[in-house]
């Protein structure tokens, strides 16, 4: 059984002082849910001081990007060097990064695997936009996206990645996909994607989030569907009474 994985998506929010308070609000909380994994995916600067404040509570941290090489001269990047042994999880090709900075199926095929080189687990996000969702490209425009970031990635690797599937026009909308047709994107096009290049079985035992405005009041429908294996979670996220309902519903849905 796939277990889900609820993970928080900071993006560029909160201060350090906030981001201690919002962690030491979740530990207490979600310490006794078991039956979901539970992360948080922060900005660069804070991943030491969270490191620490994370430290055998069973919350994994997560970075939101990373660069391809292990060093060089490359101004204001972070190498998977750097962040090996800081962070579990790292967020590639969100849809944010796509859209403002540049980054191609080609690049975020890249990053998942320098990522992989170093022992992170990639969450790679895929996601058509309102556009292509009202011409009907969303099958094709997703499936692309699975292929191109999973290039020359083997068996063993993918195994180990995770994916979002966030539709742009769910992202910080308070719109989401309906639960059955987040769940017939992730079935029908992500994971059949998925088993066309590793077969059923793997596709089978590889884990799937939906994001796009999951909330307290859409979690537990979302999570009832059984394609969806947790979420990735933008502004609920930052406070910590919702994150923790959300981490709540995941592990409830599959016990
Ligand atoms: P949202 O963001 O939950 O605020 O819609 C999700 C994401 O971008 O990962």
């Amino acid at each position: 059984m796939r277990i889900p994985l609820m993970a928080g998506n900071w993006k560029m929010h909160k201060t350090l002082s906030q981001a201690l308070e919002l962690v030491n609000a979740l530990t207490g909380p979600l310490a006794d849910v078991s039956g979901a994994g539970k992360a948080v995916c922060v900005p660069f600067v804070f991943l030491p001081p969270l490191a620490d404040a994370l430290k055998g509570t069973g919350i994994l941290l997560g970075a939101q990007n990373l660069f391809w090489e292990d060093e060089g001269a490359y101004t204001g990047e972070i190498s998977p060097l750097m962040l090996k042994g800081l962070c579990d999880l790292v967020i590639i090709g969100h849809s944010e990064r796509r859209q403002y900075f540049g980054e191609t199926d080609e690049t975020v095929n890249r990053k998942i695997r320098a990522a992989m080189k170093h022992g992170l687990t990639p969450i790679v996000c895929v996601g058509e936009s309102l556009e292509q969702n009202e011409a009907g490209e969303t099958e094709d425009f997703v499936s692309g996206q699975i292929r191109a970031a999973f290039r020359d990635i083997g068996p063993e690797e993918a195994k180990k990645i995770v994916v979002a599937y966030e539709p742009i026009w769910a992202i910080g909308t308070g719109k989401a996909a309906t639960p059955e047709e987040a769940n017939r994107i992730i079935g029908q096009v992500v994971r059949a994607t998925l088993a066309g290049l590793y077969g059923h079985e793997q596709a089978q035992q590889m884990r799937i989030q939906y994001g796009g405005s999951m909330n307290p009041g859409n979690v537990e429908a979302l999570m009832a569907q059984p394609e969806i294996d947790g979420g990735l979670v933008g502004g609920a996220s930052l406070k910590a009474e919702d994150f923790i309902t959300l981490v709540r519903a995941a592990a409830a849905a599959r016990n």
